[in-house]
């Protein structure tokens, strides 16, 4: 960029007035979202499911959660931040009440943003699972999450305010739904059985969508399935059951599990598009999380805070008998990411029967080396990345859907924000 000449009055002007729309001044950019508004499950969740009794003592009430950045468990299942932490911190936005901890509260705790998350929560209702036989994990679904919304929005005074608070929101939808086809794989139903959740999953998630639209919002963003078959705890449960030809040989994730992920991703990109044409006043964002996450688990050695200036092919050359090991340079993401970083032992570092926290376990000397945290959740330095992609949007699929931002400068300085370039 030239210099602003002072000598020239109106370049001056001109000057101050790309500075400061840069600077997200005068309205600019970076002031488009006031506030957040989530749901989704524990993934997403920064303190509900510490306020219920059926879930309040769960591993993540309980150190070692939390020790990387909050010094203290949150409520969140992480070593740290969640990727919704990240977001809050990249837009300048306050952090959002987690609805069960401002339950008693009036509209002035919740026009901050709310978070309606919940550990454990499924997308469907317990109903769906009873009719197929099956249980549920916790007695929270999306629509407890909706109804929750509505409650939230009628503290938010007149319906003219409420419109304009939802129109200055930035909304995120997800993810929702591991939980869901995780109850029947985990009950020996075959993926086959799960495949047909899908739609009903989808259906969902489609529904808290177009209320949230009618509410008056501005911006959803739609962060899609994880990738299952990396996940430790059913690399764990499927280890045995699932012959060699059925890993991944690039990733070592179980492809048929990897496949109920990206079904799930189709069908929920189709029912964006359908849902953008209906709503064309209404940016409707998908998030890739599966391919954030997949491009981590293929090139650890790509990922991490030393990687980007030090090419991954630099590490193959290096020859560690004859130089010195420099620590800092081998920071970054360790070749086997399909291990939990805290875990009872054995393949993968999962153990159903000693889950992170319990007796026996311990966490690993350096989370930010590992994908996973617990076996189910990622790390902080997961969710960092996992975040950078969502604001990146470089990871969106069809040409015309639409970014969280218009501006590269307000994305760059986003980015730049939570350390992602
Ligand atoms: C969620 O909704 C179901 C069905 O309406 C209800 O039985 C359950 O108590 C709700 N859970 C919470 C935590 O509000
Ligand atoms: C699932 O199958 C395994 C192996 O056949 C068995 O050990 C386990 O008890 C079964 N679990 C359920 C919930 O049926
Ligand atoms: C992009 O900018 C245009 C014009 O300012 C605006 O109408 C539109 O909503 C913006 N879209 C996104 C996704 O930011």
């Amino acid at each position: 960029m030239a210099p602003c000449s002072p000598l020239l009055l109106a370049v001056a002007l001109l000057c101050a007035a790309a500075a400061a729309a840069a600077a997200g001044g005068f309205g600019g950019p970076t002031a488009r979202y006031d506030r957040v508004f989530s749901f989704g499950d524990s993934l997403t969740d920064t303190g509900n499911a510490l306020h219920l009794a059926a879930t309040a003592g769960g591993p993540a009430s309980r150190p070692p959660y939390g020790e990387t950045f909050f010094r203290r468990a949150t409520g969140r299942a992480s070593d740290g931040r969640l990727v919704i932490d990240f977001i809050v911190e990249a837009l300048a936005v306050p952090q959002p009440t987690p609805y069960l901890a401002g339950a008693t509260a009036t509209g002035a705790d919740f026009r901050r943003g709310v978070n309606f998350a919940f550990g454990g929560a499924t997308a469907l209702d317990l109903h769906f699972f009873v009719s197929r036989g099956l249980g549920s994990f916790v007695p929270v679904s999306l629509r407890n999450q909706t109804v929750w919304f509505h409650n939230v929005l009628r503290l938010l005074g007149s319906a003219r305010e409420q419109r304009k608070t939802m129109a200055t929101s930035l909304f995120l939808v997800g993810e929702i739904g591991v939980n869901d086809y995780f109850i029947g794989l985990n009950e020996n139903r075959t993926v086959g059985e799960v495949r047909t959740f899908v739609p009903h999953v989808v259906g969902a998630i489609r529904s808290v969508i177009t209320d949230v639209i009618s509410a008056g919002a501005g911006t959803v963003v739609v962060p899609g399935m994880i990738p299952l078959g990396c996940e430790p705890q059913l690399l764990t449960l499927y280890r045995g059951s699932v012959d060699a030809a059925g890993y991944d040989p690039e990733s070592g994730c179980i492809t048929r599990l990897n496949d109920l992920a990206q079904l799930h991703n189709r069908e929920l990109r189709r029912m964006l598009a359908g849902l953008r044409r209906a709503h064309p006043g209404t940016a409707i964002v998908y998030a890739d999380l599966y391919r954030a996450v997949t491009d981590i688990v293929v090139s650890p050695r790509a990922y991490g805070a030393h990687a980007r200036t030090q090419p991954p092919h630099t590490v193959l050359t290096i020859q560690i008998p004859v130089f010195p090991i420099d620590s800092s340079f081998l920071a970054g993401f360790r070749h086997m990411p399909l291990d939990a970083c805290c875990g009872g032992g054995g393949a993968y570092n999962y153990d159903d029967a000693s889950f992170c926290g319990a007796a026996g376990t311990a966490p690993c000397a350096d989370p930010s080396e590992y994908v996973s945290w617990d076996g189910v959740h990622y790390t902080e330095a997961a969710n960092r990345l996992i975040a950078c992609s969502v604001l990146e949007g470089s990871h969106s699929h069809a040409a015309d859907a639409p970014t969280l931002s218009n501006s590269s400068a307000t994305t760059e300085d986003w980015l730049h924000r939570i350390g992602c370039v």
